[in-house]
């Protein structure tokens, strides 16, 4: 089950001091560039481009690592979507905190953006551009089009669940999976990753249920954005997994735990 990270203990600061903090506050404490600083520390300070320096390189085949390198393009575009979105979400947030969660989200899209693309650097790419242009699959670029659509409309609800709910769960998914078998430099990356997506789906997931809870028609606006990702999230599934290698058999087990993310905050 996956850990509600709005709950989740603060890494130098007394849990307690946080939950004892009355709603309101504690919506503001959570949204925070402070609570943001304390998160952080306790994973990305002393690393070399977003993963640990002792880690030696492993010993790839040339097929291992023309998969890696095909994943990462993927995965690039899912984090320069969400680098995107997220910065074009500040604008139409509805209040402050909104506001300063989300240039957290944007430093934290950023920096996955950066440590990524320096990853393919590592594997070799010498133009990380090109090859992701070339080899990005097509459902995952047809998400981040219809996703900046929604914000370039400013559909505030209708961005977050796509943004907070749907893409961070299919990246925390996917990811998840892809680390138990990755070499360890890619394992260590992708891991220091899903603790910033697990604060980002935590977000979405209170600032929906805040906005369901004072507006329940609103419910159906989000089906209906439901029903028109879910092509585009289904082929960027069957495309993520196939090129971690995740066999063809395992696949449905794993859209079953992203279906379970989604179902968890509220929307089936
Ligand atoms: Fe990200
Ligand atoms: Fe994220």
């Amino acid at each position: 089950m996956l850990p509600n990270p709005m709950l989740e203990k603060s890494m130098s600061r007394d849990v307690s001091e946080i939950n004892d903090l009355e709603p309101d506050a504690f919506v503001d404490r959570v949204h925070s560039f402070e609570h943001w600083f304390d998160s952080v520390e306790g994973y990305l300070t002393g690393l070399d481009h977003g993963h640990r320096s002792d880690l030696a390189e492993a010993e790839l085949t040339a097929d291992e690592r023309e998969r890696l390198i095909k994943t990462l393009c993927n995965y690039t575009v899912a984090e320069t979507a969400a680098l995107e979105a997220s910065s074009g979400l500040v604008r139409i947030a509805p209040n402050h905190n909104s506001k300063v969660f989300l240039s957290t989200q944007v430093v934290d899209e950023g920096r996955h953006v950066e440590v990524i693309l320096h990853r393919l650097g590592e594997l070799g790419v010498e133009n990380p551009q090109e090859r992701i242009e070339q080899d990005a699959g097509a459902g995952i670029q047809e998400f981040r089009r219809h996703l900046l659509e929604l914000v370039d409309g400013g559909e505030w609800e209708a961005s977050i669940f796509a943004q907070n709910v749907i893409l961070e769960a299919m990246e925390f998914t996917v990811f998840q999976a892809h680390l138990q078998n990755a070499d360890p430099i890619t394992a260590d990356l992708l891991e220091r990753i899903v603790k910033d997506e697990r604060r980002h789906i935590g977000f979405g997931e209170n600032e929906l249920g805040r906005r369901l809870q004072a507006n329940p028609r609103l419910r159906e606006r989000i089906a209906s954005i439901k029903q028109d990702l879910d092509p585009m999230v289904l082929a960027t599934f069957e495309d993520s997994l196939a090129r971690i290698g995740v066999p063809r058999d395992q696949r449905p087990a794993l859209g079953r735990d992203y279906l379970q993310v989604v179902a968890r905050l509220g929307f089936e």
